[in-house]
């Protein structure tokens, strides 16, 4: 009885452990894929672009074309079939010697942005993990242009 018992045990364990598992699906397609991406990074731009405290380097930008630029970087980040082919972070921003505050601002309306359209808790988290390692590269150290 008991040996039937192990053996039904062992077979049971053998099965399950051999299932494949299947693959989680990427935080692009978690999030929404390239629609949500374009409505997050036109809507973060518009925040950043028209907030007293971070306008100041959007003076004489398309802004269009700088969403247009942030959706293809965000796509490729999150692992969605996109190229993005713009500057590095630290070309396309060392011109503006962007600061801390005006970083940490962005990514403050980022989180906004993201609670507005109901990105979930765990997503937000790892979109924000992703862009962090980018503020060595995007602020300029002891920038003061505030
Ligand atoms: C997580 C942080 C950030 C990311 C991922 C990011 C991403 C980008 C990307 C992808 C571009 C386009 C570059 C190209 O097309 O070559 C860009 C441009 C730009 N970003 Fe950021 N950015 C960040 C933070 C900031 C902050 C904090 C500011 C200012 C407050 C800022 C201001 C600008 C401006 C003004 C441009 C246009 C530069 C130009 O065309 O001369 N960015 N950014």
């Amino acid at each position: 009885m008991k040996l039937k018992m192990l053996l039904f045990l062992s077979i049971s364990c053998l099965s399950a452990c051999w299932m494949p598992t299947k693959p989680e699906a990427s935080l692009y397609i978690r999030l929404g894929g390239k629609p949500i991406l374009e409505v997050i990074s036109s809507d973060l731009l518009d925040a950043t672009s028209s907030d007293e405290r971070t306008k100041r380097s959007f003076k004489d930008v398309k802004l269009s074309t700088v969403k247009e630029s942030l959706t293809l970087y965000l796509c490729e980040k999150t692992g969605g079939n996109c190229i993005y082919e713009g500057e590095t972070m630290k070309n396309s921003h060392a011109d503006a010697k962007i600061t801390t505050a005006e970083f940490e601002l962005m990514v403050q309306q980022l989180r906004d942005v993201l609670d507005a359209h109901n990105i979930g808790y765990r997503e937000k988290n790892e979109l924000l993990k992703i862009l962090a390692p980018t503020k060595r590269d995007i602020v300029t150290p002891h920038a003061f242009n505030n």
